[in-house]
């Protein structure tokens, strides 16, 4: 059964302290969910809850701290949301870091923070929930946030980025059809550039990844970045998320400024296809 509203049911959200995450998670709360906040960031937590405070759903919402790296405390986060609301309902898997810098500079360490977080925080997701999900036999919603950066050729400094959100958009794309047939609906949130805190990369980056990382000085000059007042914000992607998880949407994009970007490259890999024929011979 896909998600028909959110009355009464549970949604994890990582990253669910700041930027979309918190959108997301003020416009499931709205609209009826009960929704955990998981985020590495106690600061993060701490400000996202205060935001609730007071208001009518300020019931509905809890904060764990969890890093998505982390495998154990990942499968202990699952075990209590079994134990404490008989398993989530909708998952978001939208914790992710927005490392840039010269790839002649990358360092194993930066390589493992970026794809650390930003796939293998959503894979940790996957398996860490999917058991609870098809068990308690409610069907439900995962949600795992990529970029519009998956879809074009990304600016040089970005390729770690691109690559790692690349990699959650076709795992999402590919489990969809299996998912379907436990009653699990996957989406995709494709965003452009959103009012957050993604420049604070360098905060979210553990003691052992710093050390030999060749992008420091990327990251500290990233830091300095300022938050565009046209960006959209993130409550905005938050309503569009919900109706994507409706719709059961496969992509959901907030932008179409890329358009051209997004065809230039889809064209390209067209435009060195060979033809029909060929595959024909080869029996596919
Ligand atoms: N803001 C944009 O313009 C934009 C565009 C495209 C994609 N995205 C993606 O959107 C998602 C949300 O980012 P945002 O822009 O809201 O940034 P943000 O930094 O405001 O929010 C991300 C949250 O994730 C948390 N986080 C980071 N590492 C974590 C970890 N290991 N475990 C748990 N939580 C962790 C951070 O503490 C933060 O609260 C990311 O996946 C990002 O790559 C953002």
């Amino acid at each position: 059964m896909h998600i028909k509203d959110f009355a009464g049911k549970t949604a994890f959200v990582t990253g669910g302290a700041s930027g979309i995450g918190l959108g997301i998670a003020k416009v499931l709360v709205e609209r009826g969910a009960r929704v955990v906040i998981a985020d590495l960031r106690a600061d993060h937590i701490e400000n996202a809850l205060a935001q609730f405070a007071g208001g009518t759903g300020s019931n509905a919402v809890s904060a764990l701290q969890l890093d998505v790296t982390s495998r154990d405390a990942y499968a202990e986060a699952a075990a209590k949301m079994q134990a404490d609301f008989g398993g989530i309902d909708i998952l978001v898997n939208n914790a992710g870091v927005g490392l840039e810098g010269p790839i002649l500079k990358a360092t194993y360490a930066d390589y493992d923070f970026g794809f650390g977080v930003n796939i293998g925080g959503v894979i940790n997701g996957f398996v860490s929930f999917l058991p609870q999900m098809i068990a308690h036999g409610r069907g439900g919603h995962i949600v795992s946030t990529a970029s519009l950066a998956a879809e074009v050729v990304m600016p040089p400094h970005l390729a770690i980025y691109a690559a790692s959100k690349a990699a959650v958009c076709h795992y999402c794309e590919a489990v969809k059809p299996e998912l379907a047939e436990q009653g699990i609906g996957v989406s995709i949130l494709l965003p452009g550039p959103i009012k957050s805190n993604i420049h604070q990369a360098i905060q979210n980056r553990p003691e052992h990844l710093r050390a030999g990382s060749g992008f420091a000085e990327s990251e500290q000059k990233l830091s300095e970045r300022v938050v565009g007042d046209t960006w959209m914000e993130p409550e905005e992607v938050g309503e569009m998320v919900a109706r994507g998880i409706l719709e059961n949407s496969t992509y959901i994009v907030t932008h179409g400024i890329f358009k051209d970007w997004q065809r230039a490259r889809s064209q390209a890999v067209l435009d060195a296809t060979p033809d029909v024929e060929n595959s024909a011979v080869r029996g596919i």
